[in-house]
């Protein structure tokens, strides 16, 4: 049985006064059973010192990013090696907004997460199509396509957990049906079982994002292949 993993992608969204409120207002109060679930957030870099100092010790916390870059002179990045001197464990790679409005390749996401594995992280990895890729019936080989750029430079995937978000579905109210997800997560642990190993397939989770809310997740994470979620505006 693969633990579950929520996430709460905060993007560019909060201040002081909720980096301080809602860790001890919701996050200290969720109920949950940490050795079954992992709860990680996603703060912006600048709230995620102010969160830590709050946030009891069975959520825990994430960069959205990280850079291709170490120390050094690199005006406005952010290195693994300051990441992890936080105590930050997690990040996200390769969101579709990174992807999307900052230009970043898939070669660019692949090793951004070899960099967080080799600094010891753990990584959300996501991937996802566009809607005019899903129209256009390319689903599989574009999330092939973005596995295969990280499966390129990153042999073990013991800490790496993809986020499946279908771009459409990210902000928009429209998620994915139920079986229209499942479908995907089946076809990415295929992709699994065949490019990286039979256990990468059996134990690396596969989120779900996009419109997660509180009225659809009980019916997505009755399928097999959903390990759970990356929320984005109802993490908020
Ligand atoms: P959403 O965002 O839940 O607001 O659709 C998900 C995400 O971007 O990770």
């Amino acid at each position: 049985m693969r633990k579950y993993l929520v996430g709460g992608n905060w993007k560019c969204n909060g201040n002081m006064a909720f980096a301080k409120s809602f860790p001890a207002e919701v996050l200290n109060n969720l109920k949950f059973n940490p050795s079954k679930v992992d709860v990680v957030v996603a703060p912006t870099a600048l709230h995620i010192p102010t969160v830590q100092g709050v946030v009891g010790n069975n959520v825990q916390v994430a960069t959205q990013n990280l850079s291709l870059t170490g120390d050094g002179a690199y005006t406005g990045e952010l290195s693994t090696h300051m990441i992890t001197d936080m105590g930050i464990k997690w990040t996200l790679t390769g969101h579709s907004e990174r992807r999307t409005l900052f230009g970043e390749s898939d070669a660019d996401v692949a090793k951004k997460t070899k960099i967080a594995l080799d600094a010891g992280m753990g990584v959300l990895a996501c991937i996802g199509e566009l809607k005019e890729e899903r129209e256009g019936g390319i689903t599989k080989q574009v999330n092939e396509r973005q596995l295969n750029a990280i499966r390129e430079q990153c042999d073990d995937w013991s800490n790496i957990v993809i986020a499946y978000e279908p771009v459409w579905a990210i902000g928009t109210g429209l998620t994915a049906t139920p079986e229209i997800a499942q479908e995907t997560h089946a076809e990415i642990r295929e992709w699994l079982g065949k490019n990286v190993s039979k256990e990468a397939a059996a134990s690396v989770r596969i989120l779900y994002g996009g419109s997660v809310s509180d009225a659809n997740a009980a019916d997505l994470i009755q399928k097999e292949d959903i390990d759970a979620f990356l929320v984005g505006g109802a993490s908020l």
